[in-house]
């Protein structure tokens, strides 16, 4: 079972579940800089994290959280200028980081302006540098947030694409058949090995993709293997997106 309800926390609604995240977000950033280190935040893309961003930048969140000892990646971005409306990182400064004393040299973007293969050679030469790690090293990164499509992607992980083969390089670009378009995303050998990944996962239309990750139906399926990975992986989800798994599944 790639979940059990050890893993699973359901909340009643989306806005209950943004607060949960704010709280376990900050609690795990403060607890990480108590232990020394390189703190890193790795930022999910699409719509859900957005309520959680702005949380984070609210006086009640931003207080709690040492930004100036903060490294913020994100798992993956869209091969666009930063201003595009596509653009994860623009979501991100938008609802976050403009808000919060990060040092800009602590805001880690994925180039997407660049050539997919250029962004994604650079973005593993920085997460190196920012770690003090040599070519072939894979950072251990703090806590990653992860959504997941009803297609079982997660970060721009897509069944069926080149990026979920990848085996060495901690970055890669992919071209997204689907949806026409190159992408620049961490791997599964970078993601593995984070401290904690959380899963924010809203809405009925991500009931399906829940119920099969939870019953382990499509052990193939991207965000499946993010799921049986060793380290700690944890899913808030709201009810909606729960509605079908059972009581004893529903924890
Ligand atoms: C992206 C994300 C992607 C996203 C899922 C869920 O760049 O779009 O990285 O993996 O997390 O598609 O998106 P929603 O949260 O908008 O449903």
């Amino acid at each position: 079972m790639s979940l059990n309800e050890a893993h699973v926390q359901v909340f009643p609604t989306p806005a209950a579940l943004s607060y949960g995240a704010a709280e376990k977000i900050s609690s795990v950033l403060s607890a990480a800089h108590m232990r020394g280190g390189v703190v890193s935040l790795v930022l999910s893309g699409g719509s859900t994290p957005r309520v959680v961003y702005e949380l984070l930048a609210s006086q009640g969140y931003q207080k709690r959280i040492d930004w100036s000892r903060l490294h913020v990646f994100w798992g993956d971005e869209r091969c666009v200028a930063p201003e595009s409306p596509e653009s994860n990182y623009r979501m991100a400064h938008q609802a976050l980081l403009r808000e919060v004393p990060i040092p800009p040299h602590h805001i880690h973007r994925i180039r997407g302006e660049l050539p997919p293969a250029e962004a994604s050679r650079a973005y593993e030469v920085e997460l190196h540098n920012v770690y003090g790690m040599a070519p072939g090293g894979i950072p251990h990164l703090t806590l990653v947030l992860l959504g997941i499509g009803e297609d079982g992607h997660t970060a721009s992980l897509f069944p069926g694409s080149t990026a979920i083969g990848e085996t060495q390089r901690l970055v890669a670009e992919t071209f997204v058949q689907r949806l026409t378009t190159w992408r620049v995303t961490m791997t599964f050998p970078l993601l593995n090995q984070a401290e904690l990944i959380l899963f924010l996962v809203t809405g009925p239309t991500k009931a399906a993709i829940i119920r099969s990750v939870y019953r382990d139906e499509r052990p193939d399926l991207p965000a499946a293997r993010i799921a049986r990975r060793r380290g700690e992986t944890l899913w808030y989800i709201d009810r909606d997106a729960a509605t079908l798994l059972n009581d004893s599944e529903n924890a």
